[in-house]
């Protein structure tokens, strides 16, 4: 991370200013700063007394206690003790978490340091379903993350070029046009119309026929030859797949609320001779079994034989592999990127890693400048059903996504009604809520697991009411609004927020967090902790509602200032994943 946290900078300053007091050998030190595992007492810790002692030949306890003598207690540090064996624990003072709050109040990014983002030019690649088949829960949950890691760069002011890399392109298309042709030619010539159900059933068709009749396998390869040199029948062919493909996919982009640029693997077509070119004179490529590859170190088969990056087939055709890596070179090069990030499952890990090594070594991870770009493949794991398998249907077929989305909305409207407590809403405003609800929910339930293990979908639990999920923290978003409409909305922005009870101050620590949240998503990209802290928030805003009154109290002021900032994180939170907010539920 380059930009720290404001708290933790402001802490580890004052801790390495005092340690190279002490010791001066041990300038330049890194520390280790966490959350105190005694809120009770403490709001953070040091551990690193234990590790630097024996540097110096002294016990982790003498170290602490030399090391603590030069740390003054500040405008910052209300109390400092150490425990154990050398652990130094510390309490901020009451007067820094009120001043900082108000600050963070009146901040356009709630506290948020975005300086290091505001030049930075992400291309975000995800989503990225294969045309003329249904897009999978792979693809679904490609696109909730994708979307969200979209939105928390866009929060923090970069550029982020937000691109569907279809699968468009291939030999694959080959067959399914020479299939087209011989049985659907109705299709072809626009007399009768067809849906990407029917595209993906022919698609499958296809493959019988390539593999069991010469003549069609013969015709399907000169499609593809003739697809390649732009034969304009056969290009009009693969227009019309495309078509039929991307307005099922549209549908489902509309209905989440996802916006993609699509920038297939054709577009990179006519990029894939010059970079063989330019990768010869690089010297890269090696010539096996008549394929152009590239061996990377580091890369075997089982077998213990050296792995290659096959750029060109033997044949002088082009791979998945020969595409992403001319991606690789156009999204330097022509669109300027800083940092470029891949969204696919954990299976394509090793075709990611090939990929950006072999990128790296041809220049292609490197501005003009010679300044790095940083590459990220990010992960996932599967999406199973309760039972921890994949997602079937009754027939066995795997599960459409437009059915699951929409089972999950049905599921949430009968949930709502009976629940019993919607007098207030209208017929239309619960029809409304259930789809809003229906659908953070599959999303939240996405993104608060940690996406880098296999999770289990299940409607029963993403929509639940208590817990970690979307409709508590709708709900406890819907009770703020309503306590500020209660008390009646007022400009806080000269109201000072002072700490009168203990969950007022536990709530108010954990929002001088969200900075450091925030930074940490944008560098390991794993929302869930995003999740999580949102969580926390509610439960803590939940304890504080509890324990103190609100309304009419003569803190009022005070504590509504403390609400408003919650509800403030919650709302800017729940953007960044994704999420619906509503006014009433
Ligand atoms: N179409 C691929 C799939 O369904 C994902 C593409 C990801 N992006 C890329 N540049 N390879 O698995």
């Amino acid at each position: 991370m380059i930009t720290k946290p404001y708290l933790k900078a402001q802490l580890r300053k004052a801790l390495c200013t005092a340690l190279e007091q002490a010791f001066p050998e041990l300038s330049q030190t890194q520390i280790e700063i966490t959350l105190s595992n005694r809120p009770d007492s403490a709001d953070y810790q040091c551990n690193s007394a234990m590790k630097l002692a024996k540097s110096v030949n002294l016990n982790p306890l003498d170290f602490a206690k030399k090391w603590c003598d030069h740390l003054p207690t500040s405008e910052l540090i209300e109390e400092i003790f150490i425990t154990g064996a050398g652990f130094i624990n510390i309490r901020l003072r009451d007067a820094f978490i009120e001043k900082h709050l108000g600050s963070i109040y009146k901040s356009p990014r709630l506290g948020v340091n975005s300086k290091d983002y505001q030049n930075q030019k992400i291309v975000l690649d995800f989503s990225s379903p294969n045309i003329a088949k249904q897009m999978h829960v792979g693809h679904l949950r490609s696109t909730i993350i994708g979307d969200a890691i979209a939105r928390l760069f866009e929060f923090l002011g970069a550029e982020v070029l937000r691109l569907n890399h279809v699968g468009d392109w291939g030999t694959q298309f080959g067959m399914l046009i020479a299939y087209l042709k011989r049985y659907h030619s109705n299709v072809l010539n626009g007399k009768s119309t067809a849906n990407l159900e029917d595209l993906s059933q022919w698609y499958k068709a296809s493959k019988v026929c390539f593999d069991e009749d010469i003549d069609f396998k013969n015709q399907a390869q000169r499609e593809v030859t003739a697809l390649q040199n732009g034969a304009p029948e056969s290009l009009a062919a693969w227009k019309l797949i495309c078509e039929i493909s991307r307005k099922s996919y549209e549908e489902i982009y509309q209905l989440l609320e996802v916006n993609l640029i699509e920038r297939g693997e054709s577009f990179y077509n006519p990029y894939l001779f010059e970079l063989v070119e330019d990768l010869t004179n690089k010297n890269l490529l090696t010539v096996s079994d008549g394929a152009k590859c590239i061996f990377l170190p580091g890369f075997i088969t089982r077998e213990n034989t050296p792995l290659p990056l096959i750029i060109q087939k033997s044949d002088g055709g082009f791979n998945y592999a020969s595409t992403d890596m001319a991606a690789m070179r156009y999204r330097t090069q022509q669109d300027g990127a800083t940092r470029i990030i891949i969204l696919t499952d954990a299976g394509q890990a090793l075709h990611f890693d090939m990929v950006s090594k072999g990128a790296e070594t041809a220049g292609y991870l490197q501005k003009n400048n010679g300044e790095k770009v940083r590459f990220d493949h990010v992960p996932f794991g599967l999406m199973l059903d309760e039972t921890g398998k994949k997602i079937k249907t009754r027939s066995g077929e795997s599960e459409p996504l437009m059915s699951l989305i929409q089972n999950a909305i049905t599921a949430s409207e009968k949930i709502i009604r009976e629940r019993g407590n919607h007098s207030f809403l209208e017929e239309n405003e619960i029809r409304n809520l259930a789809k809003t609800l229906g659908i953070n929910a599959i999303k939240y339930a996405d993104l608060s697991s940690n996406r880098t293990s296999d999770y289990k979908f299940s409607y029963e639990r993403m929509l639940r009411f208590e817990g970690n999920t979307a409709a508590f923290l709708m709900y406890s978003y819907v009770r703020i609004l309503s306590i500020k409409q209660k008390i009646g909305f007022r400009d806080l922005s000269d109201t000072l927020f002072k700490i009168t009870h203990p969950s007022e101050r536990l709530l108010a620590l954990h929002i001088l967090h969200f900075d450091e949240v925030i930074l940490q998503f944008s560098e390991d990209l794993l929302p869930h902790r995003l999740c999580e802290y949102l969580y926390q928030l509610a439960e803590k805003f939940n304890v504080f509602f509890r324990d103190c009154r609100v309304e009419g109290s003569k803190e009022e002021q005070s504590r509504l200032l403390l609400a408003e900032i919650v509800r403030k994180i919650l709302f800017t939170g729940m953007q960044l994943l994704g999420l619906k907010m509503v006014e009433k539920m």
